[in-house]
């Protein structure tokens, strides 16, 4: 208790408070909603299929007693989600932040269609393909310089949990025994699985039930503002040695707020990681792949991390695919004569063909479109689409990074939100507020006049 209370620097006074629980990607009823869950509902002519499978499916971060039926979903195209009925909504989060180049991409289906004939999957113990072996040269060629061994895993809380043991067993193998904790970041957000959630915000809520199982960690804030970087040194140097590794969401925190920092800053926080031998790992998830502006955040602030975590947009979006990527330093400490310094870890799907195909693809388009001109318009068009919402009494802040946009509202409630996403729907737009905030993370593929719609929506219906 006594560790928590000093590294446990969270001010839930910081927060808007709001009568539920919800992230970017997860929601839970509280039931004084129920009648809005249950107007939103009405008169829904669901399909068959529809109706008869909810009897059976058991939804994302859902409260399945009052969780509102999801919307039956056609078909893709573009940046076009097309609705069973025939409505057509302009996606303006691109499948959570993955469907990058927008959906069926004919080069990225066409690759997978050749893919998929030809070996869907086999496995990977044992046995090697091309489309994996080829991506992880490539993935070794356009990452930071120096990480050169790419893991591959089937998401990217699995890519998340990888990179945790890589750093724990990193030390383990080396003979030290006491670096097995992990410094980790208010407002952080790495994934649904036991080790990522330990690496979470613990005021975020989402994770409460499972206090008691998960692994104690070192929650800091990022160092901006008030909060000095010598005071982060301080308390940095005060744990080092049970200090496995650093995790940090580079230039932007996703789920936990949508949250920006300076490239100086991260660029300190890396620095000062080598000054005190604790390794420093980047989960580009949700940042890599020019999300920011970059190929990666990190690049921004010119640092190599010891492993770095990607996923969502490896694949276009089209397929799920992870991968930590490891420096010759992570990698060489597990070179032995001995088994147990090995990684201990391989599941089922690693490295799928079909996915690594899909990969490959994305990876093509990267080369081949000019997404930096691309971005910088979408930047900029958010920029100037948002701006008319700084004016507005219930918004206390708007900001934009790369092709993300976001508007930070002063007062939300659980509610509100809902029917802001309602009233988005009815205007064609798919877009989930989540805790305070609306954000727009589009396709880099988008039209300008469907990110017009998605910015001048926000600011009517704010308005
Ligand atoms: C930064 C970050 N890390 C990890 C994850 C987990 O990835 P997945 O949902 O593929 O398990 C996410 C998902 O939103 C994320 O944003």
């Amino acid at each position: 208790m006594q560790e928590k209370s000093k590294f446990h620097l969270l001010s839930s006074k910081e927060h808007v408070r709001i009568p539920f629980e919800m992230t970017g990607k997860f929601q839970i009823a509280n039931s004084k909603f129920q009648h809005i869950i249950r107007s939103m509902n009405a008169d829904k002519n669901t399909p068959k299929w529809l109706d008869e499978g909810l009897q059976n499916i058991w939804l994302p971060y859902a409260q399945m007693q009052t969780a509102p039926t999801p919307l039956p979903v056609s078909h893709t195209s573009g940046t076009k989600i097309i609705l069973d009925d025939g409505r057509e909504l302009i996606d303006g989060i691109s499948s959570w932040w993955s469907a990058c180049h927008g959906y069926n991409h004919p080069h990225i289906i066409s690759e997978m269609e050749k893919q998929l004939k030809i070996m869907p999957h086999v496995m990977f113990a044992g046995l090697a393909h091309k489309p994996a072996y080829h991506l992880a040269n490539r993935l070794a060629k356009i990452t930071p310089e120096g990480l050169n061994h790419v893991f591959f895993s089937d998401s990217g809380s699995v890519a998340v949990e990888v990179a945790m043991k890589m750093a724990a067993q990193y030390w383990h193998n080396k003979g030290d025994h006491k670096r097995n904790r992990f410094i980790c970041f208010k407002n952080g957000y790495h994934g649904d699985t036991m080790g990522a959630m330990s690496l979470a915000d613990p005021d975020d809520g989402m994770h409460k039930a499972f206090t008691k199982y998960m692994p104690k960690q070192y929650v800091m804030e990022i160092p901006t503002g008030e909060y000095s970087l010598a005071e982060f040194e301080e308390l940095l140097e005060g744990i080092s040695k049970t200090t496995a590794a650093l995790i940090i969401e580079p230039l932007v925190q996703g789920a936990g707020g949508l949250k920006f920092y300076s490239a100086d800053i991260l660029a300190e926080i890396r620095r000062l990681c080598a000054k005190y031998e604790i390794l420093f790992i980047a989960d580009e998830i949700a940042t890599g792949f020019m999300r920011t502006g970059s190929m990666f955040a990190c690049d921004e602030a010119g640092i190599t991390p010891d492993i770095m975590c990607v996923g969502k947009s490896l694949t276009g979006g089209a397929i799920g695919l992870a991968a930590t990527i490891a420096t010759d330093k992570v990698f060489d400490a597990f070179l032995s004569d001995n088994l147990e310094n090995a990684l201990m870890h391989g599941p089922t799907y690693m490295a799928n063909p079909l996915a690594c195909a899909a990969a490959n693809a994305s990876l093509d388009l990267f080369e081949r479109e000019d997404y930096i001109s691309k971005i910088e318009a979408i930047e900029n068009q958010l920029r100037e689409g948002l701006a008319p919402c700084k004016s507005l009494e219930n918004v206390a802040d708007v900001r934009v990074k790369g092709a993300i946009g976001v508007v930070q509202l002063k007062n939300a409630d659980w509610g509100y939100m809902f029917e802001l996403r309602e009233k988005f729907i009815t205007k064609g737009v798919w877009l989930r507020p989540f805790g305070d905030i609306i954000y727009i993370m589009p396709a880099f593929t988008i039209e300008n006049e469907d990110l017009s719609k998605l910015t001048s929506t926000i600011c009517k219906i704010l308005k």
